[in-house]
């Protein structure tokens, strides 16, 4: 019988197929790893009864840090060394906007880490909602920058600054505050703060780096998440405009995603493991039907069967209640998810 613990002969990598990991919720909850997440990742690295290793790589919809930030912080959760390339957030794959838009208002996440962000991936002018706050305190009434945050925000004339794009790269901090900035500039005549368009039809684009209502945290129950905040958006957009507002998602469900993910795949195992073919199976394990399993198996139908959803127990979905998109397999935990992938392999 299998056991993830005993010896193996020897180790070798299989090319036949690999594993992507959702991170919160299945990896990790508010900070912490998930006991069992430890074990899974050393039965990948040849802790198995056949002696193998199989190439994995990590798809998150979180984010507000740089890649190489994140993989430092999951390495030392995990024990393993995780690179860059393997590892995507949900604002990864905002990097091709970089060229397309000029000055940006960046919302969410700690302090100015956003910014560094956005600006690690080429855009040429990122602003912050600090900095309009800075040039405006009238600009949202209940919220005063602290000592740091005035600091760290940029001197500037926000009535001579056209934006041309909002991108929201991690939850925010402050709701209120930054709802506020971006119906201004919703509303604006053509991103420039401070006026009001006749028509509330010439503001910037609004990006989302991903759209979870809900996630899997360290509460026992779920907690709110960007794609909560979208919706608040929309709904107050309509309210004041009577219209309807469009914004756009990257991250999971979006197709896209499960694409770079395929590249970052194809790229991670030839250049660690020198495998030059496509794997027959990748095994995407999740905790969140609309975004997990829903985005693997629509994916899964263009990708000539190539990818397999696998939930589990450990975040969003509960037992007790049926998962609105149904995977191929629901397991308790990401190590049940690996010891199933590598069963199924063997028959
Ligand atoms: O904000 C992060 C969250 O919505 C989901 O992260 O790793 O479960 O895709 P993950
Ligand atoms: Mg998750």
């Amino acid at each position: 019988p299998l056991s993830a613990t005993s010896t193996p002969p020897e180790t070798s990598v299989t090319d036949k197929y690999a594993f992507a990991f959702d991170i919160d919720g299945v990896l990790i909850r508010g900070g912490r790893p998930i006991p069992e997440a430890i074990e899974a990742m050393q039965v990948l690295n040849g802790k198995n009864a056949y002696g193998i290793k199989i190439p994995y790589i990590f798809v998150t919809n979180g984010g507000g840090k740089t890649e190489q930030e994140r993989c430092i912080q999951l390495s030392k959760q995990l024990d393993i060394e995780v690179s860059p390339g393997q590892f995507i957030c949900g604002h990864t794959p905002m990097r091709e906007m970089a060229a397309k838009y000029n000055t940006v208002l960046v919302v969410g996440g700690e302090g100015e880490k956003c910014r560094h962000v956005a600006e690690g991936y080429g855009f040429k002018d990122v602003v912050t909602p600090g900095d309009i706050i800075k040039d405006n305190p009238d600009t949202t009434p209940f919220r005063t920058l602290t000592k740091a945050e005035h600091e760290n925000s940029r001197d500037r004339d926000f009535s001579k600054t056209t934006i041309d794009a909002i991108f929201v790269f991690a939850d925010s901090r402050d709701w209120a505050g930054d709802q506020q900035i971006i119906l201004d500039l919703l509303l604006s005549k053509g991103g420039v703060l401070g006026t009001r368009s006749e028509t509330f039809d010439e503001g910037p684009p609004v990006f989302f780096s991903h759209n979870d209502i809900v996630w899997s945290a360290s509460h026992d129950l779920t907690r709110l998440g960007m794609g909560a905040l979208r919706l608040s958006l929309e709904a107050m957009y309509k309210a004041v405009t009577g219209k309807e507002l469009n914004t756009t998602a990257f991250g999971k469900p979006q197709i896209g995603t499960f694409q770079f993910a395929t590249r970052l795949l194809q790229q991670w195992r030839k250049d660690t493991h020198r495998i030059d073919s496509p794997p027959d199976t990748v095994y995407f394990v999740g905790d969140t039907p609309e975004s997990d399993v829903r985005g693997t198996n629509e994916f899964n139908k263009q990708s000539e069967n190539t990818w397999y959803s696998i939930l589990v127990r450990t975040g969003v979905f509960q037992e007790g209640t049926k998962p609105k998109f149904t995977p191929k397999i629901t397991v308790d935990t990401v190590l049940d998810a690996v010891m199933h992938g590598i069963e199924r392999e063997r028959q």
